[in-house]
């Protein structure tokens, strides 16, 4: 039997402000789509089916009913800080949850995947929508290799795929809005200062040889906006969007 995230078993779970209102739907095109901006910040849609779940540079999020966790978040940042930097605040969140359930470490890749093993766990979509921000987060959990996306430049994993162990998805649910709710709440606070350093020790690209666009080099870090650091041939570049490919050696 699957179990669900039905309200009557998540919301008792909830202990923050983030995941009020629950909105839940058995499916939905995306739950980005779900929010109406005029909500209040912390409200969250979830679903077991997106039937077209969006992905970062246009792509598509696929997952099967039911295995996955796929929800939104309503953000309201304070004018003061970039919105920009949220989606690496998720994926910091989404690391910590992962990196708590495994027992293994989980990093994150600029500027939004959760990577553990090389392999990609989960991926976060920050959307502007008059005003607010949808934070979308979506997790691998239960897949099994059949039914992961197919084979990229980097890997999907769920976390049934990494340790073997099959998983009620409503702890994981409430333990995410939890650590989501922590992170946001010490950046709106302090800013990306606040959780810097950790973002520099989850790195997976520190040291490498990459590509973003037509630029090359090693990533070195990223600097107090977030953006990636880039020692070029030309000297040190700060990139601030992009999709990433770690050369081979
Ligand atoms: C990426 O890695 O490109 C980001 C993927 C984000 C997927 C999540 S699933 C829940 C939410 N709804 C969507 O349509 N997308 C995000």
């Amino acid at each position: 039997m699957t179990r669900t995230l039905a309200p009557d078993r998540v919301v008792p779970e909830l202990a923050g402000r983030f995941g009020s209102p629950y909105l839940y739907r058995v499916a939905c095109a995306s739950t980005q789509r779900l929010l109406a901006p005029d909500l209040p910040e912390g409200a969250v849609a979830v679903c077991e089916k997106q039937t077209a779940g969006r992905g970062r540079l246009g792509r598509t999020w696929q997952a099967p009913a039911g295995e996955a966790l796929l929800c939104s978040v309503l953000l309201r940042p304070p004018p003061e800080r970039a919105a920009a930097e949220l989606s690496l605040l998720g994926g910091l969140a989404v690391a910590r949850l992962v990196e708590g359930a495994l027992g293994s470490p989980a990093g994150v890749k600029w500027p939004n995947d959760v990577l553990v093993r090389g392999h990609k766990v989960a991926g976060v979509l920050a959307e502007g929508v008059a005003g607010a921000v949808v934070l979308g987060i979506g997790l691998n959990v239960n897949q099994s290799e059949a039914s992961l996306p197919a084979p990229a430049r980097v890997p999907a994993a769920s976390l049934r795929t990494l340790d073997g162990v099959e998983r009620d998805r409503v702890p994981l649910l409430a333990g995410l809005l939890a650590e989501l709710e922590r992170a946001y709440d010490a950046w709106r606070e302090r800013g990306l200062a606040a959780v810097h350093a950790e973002l520099s020790r989850r790195d997976v690209l520190a040291g490498q040889r990459v590509r973003v666009g037509s630029a090359a080099g090693v990533a070195a870090g990223l600097d107090a906006t977030g953006a990636l650091l880039l020692d070029t041939d030309g000297g040190r570049l700060a990139i601030t969007s992009g999709d990433v490919s770690v050369d081979p050696f």
